[in-house]
């Protein structure tokens, strides 16, 4: 690793909290393999500080920050840019220098398309179930949208946001792309082999023992049971899927490659899929030791 010096870049993770954070260690091991003399720390950041401390970043030339919850949407009040994809989906978890401040990306959606790429997971011309109608279902619905998913089935305990959710992602799609339904009513759903994104907070540590949907009845007609969740490693939801013949991902690649993302983004370098595959085992054996603790990014 680089011994800091005159030269060293700092990035570093803005959220409330970020104690348990795996991003110093998926960066900081970037910086390392890639040769980039870059540092990355946490930074804990108290609500009502988000302006002030987007403005510290640029006065010390920060190359770049990553943006937890809280954060994700009000921190696209102090760009100055926005990306395109970022500005869609309505968050941002990546600012990168640019002439005047930071441009806002979102390395998430992104993220999560290559770890299902990586994983073998089909999007295109195929129907999606997702689970959920919070911020990240909704993006979650963008990015199927935009890697050609055929349609996509939304399902949430409020059905109601559930509606609002697909009433705008049609809108963008300018076609019925989407539909909505109530949490328990899966039996409406066409077709067998489904490809299911968890995307609630549903088994979430410490609520390991709770899926969104228990019965077997729903799960025989999983084929892919993709979790967002990457602590507990294995999720209750997960744990059904595989009980019932699908196969099960967790949210630990989503995790890695955002980062990847946010790295390339920052300092233009590539990161070979030896690295990633390196990151994945050492991010999954980090949130082993730590199993108490659950936060984003
Ligand atoms: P995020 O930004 O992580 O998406 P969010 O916007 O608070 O967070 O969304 C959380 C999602 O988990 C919602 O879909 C929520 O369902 P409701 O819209 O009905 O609240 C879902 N969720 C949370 N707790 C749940 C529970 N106990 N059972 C079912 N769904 C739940």
């Amino acid at each position: 690793m680089h011994t800091p010096d005159g030269h060293t870049r700092t990035c570093g993770l803005i959220g409330n909290p970020v104690a348990h954070t795996q991003s110093p260690l998926i960066q900081n091991h970037l910086a390392y393999v890639t040769g980039q003399n870059l540092v990355y720390l946490p930074f804990p950041v108290a609500y009502g500080d988000l302006e002030a401390a987007v403005r510290g970043a640029l006065a010390m030339d920060f190359l770049g920050l990553n943006v937890t919850v809280p954060y994700k949407s009000d921190v696209i009040a102090y760009l100055a840019e926005i990306d395109p994809l970022a500005e869609r989906i309505g968050a941002v978890n990546t600012l990168v220098r640019c002439p005047g401040g930071y441009k806002g990306y979102n390395t998430d959606m992104p993220g999560l398309y290559r770890a299902m790429r990586q994983e073998g997971v089909e999007i295109a011309d195929r129907d999606v179930v997702i689970l959920g109608a919070g911020g990240v279902a909704r993006a979650v619905a963008v990015m199927l949208l935009d890697q050609g998913a055929a349609g996509i089935h939304i399902l949430n305990r409020t059905a109601d946001k559930a509606r609002a959710v697909a009433e705008e992602i049609n809108g963008m799609a300018g076609r019925p792309f989407a539909r909505a339904y109530a949490l328990e009513d899966y039996g409406q759903i066409p077709g067998e082999n489904w490809l299911v994104i968890q995307a609630t907070s549903v088994g979430m540590h410490p609520h390991v023992e709770q899926a969104p949907i228990e019965d077997p009845a729903f799960y025989r007609r999983v084929e892919t049971g993709y979790d967002l969740i990457f602590n507990p490693e294995t999720t209750r939801f997960m744990e059904l899927t595989r009980e019932y013949g699908g196969r099960a991902c967790n949210g630990v690649r989503m995790l890695v490659y955002q980062g990847i993302i946010a790295f390339e983004l920052w300092t233009g370098a590539a990161v070979s899929q030896e690295v990633a595959d390196e990151l994945y085992r050492m991010t999954t054996q980090a949130l082993a030791q730590q199993p108490s603790k659950g936060a984003d990014q």
